[in-house]
């Protein structure tokens, strides 16, 4: 007589088999999840981290008091020059010459900013005045808060030449702060 064998698995295997099954799909879950956060984090554009006091933020060039009429100060950090004009205003001017791009310094003696790669001249408010450069520097957002000026390198402002609405004033032009 022949012994009929039995298809049916005994309990204990069916158990190990439907707890298999289960890590199996949490296993497969937990790689699709970490597959779609690699994809995003991929395709997601980076931001640079803008440290304070660095080009590309809002800068604390320091208090209104400190800064005399008629004089300019580098911030290289920032890559511009507060000015302070005669009349009390204030202009952040690029140091990156509008003819090719060269960093430009200022010389105080002559009181221009002069172009070392084919010597353009700039006056203090980034007026061009000696070609080849034929437009004024650009210049940065000035803003006073509390008597403390401050630059926001984020945006550059192109424009042919000075006029008098880009000069920022702590009190009104003419007054000394
Ligand atoms: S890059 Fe400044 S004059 Fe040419």
């Amino acid at each position: 007589m022949v012994k009929k064998q039995s298809t049916e698995h005994p309990p204990v295997q069916s158990e190990r088999r439907s707890f298999l099954n289960t890590i199996w799909m949490v296993l497969g879950a937990v790689a699709l999840g970490e597959a779609a956060w690699l994809i995003t984090s991929f395709l997601k554009p980076r931001k640079r981290k803008i440290h304070q006091g660095d080009f590309g933020g809002a800068i604390t060039a320091g208090p209104v008091s400190s800064f005399t009429n008629n004089t300019v100060t580098a911030f290289p950090r920032g890559r511009f020059y507060l000015s302070r004009l005669d009349d009390g205003g204030f202009l952040a001017v690029s140091r990156q010459c509008t003819h090719l791009g060269c960093t430009i310094p200022w010389e105080e003696k002559e009181k221009l900013f002069i172009c070392p790669c084919h010597a353009s001249a700039f006056d203090i408010f980034g007026n061009a005045v000696k070609s080849p450069a034929s437009r004024a520097l650009d210049i940065f957002k000035v803003y006073i808060e509390n008597q403390t000026v401050y630059v926001d390198t984020g945006q550059m402002i192109k424009r042919s030449e000075f006029r008098k609405e880009q000069a920022v004033y702590s009190t009104a032009p003419g007054s000394k702060a």
